[in-house]
């Protein structure tokens, strides 16, 4: 089978050379498709792919229908906002993500980017520490823990919000659980948003919620740009000049937030919380030995269009 591995963003090469050692192994080919200029690079190269492989690349109807042969598609990674599911159904395509895999090189950025704003991004300008603050996480999932269990090791207090878990689950994996988006931002120092984009979440968070933050709130994004109500967040900055948000995934207008409102916003120039060589291992190689599996078995693990 041709296996495409489509990446925008490429993997690092272990990670690449990992990829092709497995689909090889079981007799499949690997073909190379990586920091393409256009969309339509990627519908002229699933002509004849039986499988693909992608990261944050856009698998729409397009790239649906020009791929007749597709049976698989494997986001190496957490998020599938980027595949059109419904179309992939409709195309008898089986979509599969690699959950957890990359989940640790995020809540490092996440940590990260919570000292470098406390820091005043690492200007000399007093600034002030994570220690004893409390650190509200928005979804406990892989992320979301990851993040919650380093802070804690910073000594901050962990709170956590997750309508999938039960307070039992969210007390046993270290967080206190709160029962409310508005309790989660009224009651955190920080905000480390880990959801998913989907009709429900997106834009669903701006003005109302980002100004509950006590005095000195700090909003952290890792996860999407779409769950932001970009207007409403530029009326929280404006209207509370200690507020603080730091994104790997820039706004479309962060010129402008930036220009307005300088050290208080960061956004990194492009996602890279999953770019490490463990992560683009850990998410690539599973997503290889995902597509063997499945031409080998019919096995359909970690499917998310069933
Ligand atoms: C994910 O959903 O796994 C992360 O957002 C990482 O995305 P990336 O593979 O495009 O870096």
């Amino acid at each position: 089978m041709k296996i495409l591995l489509a990446t925008q963003k490429p993997f690092a090469a272990k990670a690449v050379a990992g990829i092709k050692e497995i689909a090889e192994g079981a007799g499949h080919e690997v073909v190379l498709l990586e920091k393409y200029a256009a969309q339509s690079d990627l519908v002229a190269a699933v002509a004849d792919a039986d499988a693909m492989i992608i990261r944050s690349d856009k698998v729409t109807a397009e790239v649906l229908d020009a791929a007749p042969k597709l049976r698989i598609v494997v986001r190496a990674g957490a998020g599938y906002d980027n595949v059109d599911l419904a179309a992939a159904t409709a195309h008898g395509v089986v979509v599969m993500n690699t959950p957890g895999q990359n989940s640790n090189a995020v809540a490092e950025l996440a940590l990260a980017m919570m000292i470098f704003m406390a820091r005043t991004q690492f200007t000399p300008a007093t600034g002030s520490e994570l220690l004893g603050k409390r650190l509200g996480v928005q979804a406990y999932g892989n992320v979301g823990r990851l993040v919650g269990q380093k802070a804690r090791a910073l000594g901050m207090e962990i709170s956590a919000l997750d309508p999938f878990l039960t307070d039992e689950q969210i007390s046993s994996a270290g967080a206190e659980p709160v029962h409310s988006v508005e309790e989660l931002y009224s009651t955190s120092d920080y905000v480390s948003i880990h959801i998913p984009a989907l009709p429900s979440t997106i834009g669903s968070i701006g003005y109302d919620l980002i100004t509950r933050m006590p005095k000195g709130g700090v909003l952290v994004n890792t996860a999407r740009k779409e769950v932001i109500d970009e207007a409403g967040l530029e009326k929280a900055l404006e209207e509370r000049e200690d507020l603080k948000y730091v994104t790997d995934v820039m706004p479309d207008n962060y010129e402008l937030l930036r220009e307005r409102f300088g050290l208080r916003v960061f956004a990194t120039p492009k996602k890279m919380g999953a770019q490490t060589a463990e992560a683009n291992i850990n998410a690539g190689l599973a997503a290889a030995r995902q597509i063997v599996d499945f031409f080998a078995t019919g096995c359909t693990r970690f499917q998310v269009n069933k």
